[in-house]
């Protein structure tokens, strides 16, 4: 079924980016306004599972150079819900392994008439080049352990949707801050909309430096557990890692492992996300995963939300630059 799309206007007028690179760089009411939009267009479709084609005649390139389950199916979901068209790219079958450069290959989908890339890159900083030589839309879906924007924004969504708002609430990200690029961009969201930042997890993994970004810093979950009112609990990125932070995940996880036992610590109404994959056993137990405090599986819809919403406003601003 497809919804009229004359119930969607266009962009706002506040919205002027063709380019989605990271959250540090968004004010609060650029951030307001892409969750906004996101729930606007989850209202509207049935919870994303309808089509509202605002997007027809459009192409997103999906240019993935790491792994991904999640972040590039709901790329190309919410691009066909808004009536365009997608086209993946996986560089272990493409010509970057006959050495073709990363912005050679990108110029190379651009010329083909797509309208925005959706990237992800291992090298930090990648999304930023791509949108400086490209000119179409360039959405960061990962750099390295720099920023994922639409992770951050599902993960304030699901917040703000179960909490009525994000300012007051203490969110503790627990695990790999190191190396997470969804920590940080949780921090520059969550701190921007006024919630209290705890970072947590073996020192080898979270430097006192993090406190210079307003964030409390904690090696210790047993004791904030408490203070909590959402725990977001991060993988460990052992691919971005030259040494191993801990002995052995067995210690890792009796340390850190979101179990049973665990809440009961907690307040009791306390919110459980984790942006996937999960690791049963290591940052989360299966009966926290799967319990009425978890609430995984609906971020991964709300990504699908704030993917088109981003979707749709990268392309109008773009659109309103050509007329
Ligand atoms: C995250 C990523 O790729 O950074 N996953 C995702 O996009 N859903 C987190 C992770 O891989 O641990």
């Amino acid at each position: 079924m497809s919804i009229d799309v004359s119930e969607i206007g266009p962009i706002p007028a506040a919205w002027t980016r063709r380019h989605l690179l990271g959250l540090e760089d968004l004010s609060v009411e650029e951030l307001n306004l892409i969750l906004d939009a996101a729930e606007m267009f989850k209202e509207a479709t049935g919870g994303c599972t309808q089509k509202i084609p605002v997007l027809t005649g459009r192409t997103c390139a999906n240019l993935f150079f790491e792994n991904s389950t999640r972040t590039r199916t709901s790329f190309s979901l919410a691009m066909r819900r808004l009536g365009g068209d997608t086209v993946d790219f996986t560089a272990s079958s493409s010509s970057t392994s006959k050495g073709e450069t990363t912005l050679d290959t990108a110029r190379n989908i651009e010329a083909m008439g797509v309208q925005v890339v959706v990237c992800r890159h291992r090298t930090p900083g990648t999304p930023h080049l791509l949108s400086k030589n490209l000119n179409c839309s360039v959405i960061n879906a990962g750099d390295g352990a720099h920023e994922h924007p639409t992770q951050g924004l599902l993960d304030i969504l699901t917040i703000r949707q179960k909490r009525g708002s994000i300012a007051g609430q203490t969110v503790a990200l627990v695990g790999d801050i190191q190396f997470s690029r969804t920590a940080r961009s949780n921090i520059w969201g969550l701190k921007k909309l006024g919630a209290h930042v705890i970072v947590c997890g073996p020192a080898t993994l979270v430097s006192p430096l993090w406190r210079e970004l307003g964030v409390e810093v904690s090696h210790n979950l047993d004791e904030i557990l408490p203070r909590c009112d959402v725990l977001n609990l991060l993988r460990i990125q052992f691919e971005r890692q030259s040494t191993r932070p801990f002995p052995s995940v067995r210690e890792y996880a009796h340390l850190y492992s979101m179990n049973r036992e665990r809440l009961e610590k907690t307040k009791g109404n306390v919110l459980v996300l984790a942006p996937g994959p999960i690791n049963r056993g290591v940052e989360i137990a299966t009966d926290v995963a799967d319990g009425p405090h978890s609430a995984i599986l609906e971020q991964v819809t709300n990504g699908l939300a704030v993917r088109m919403a981003v979707l749709w406003l990268v392309c109008g601003a773009s659109a309103r630059e050509l007329e």
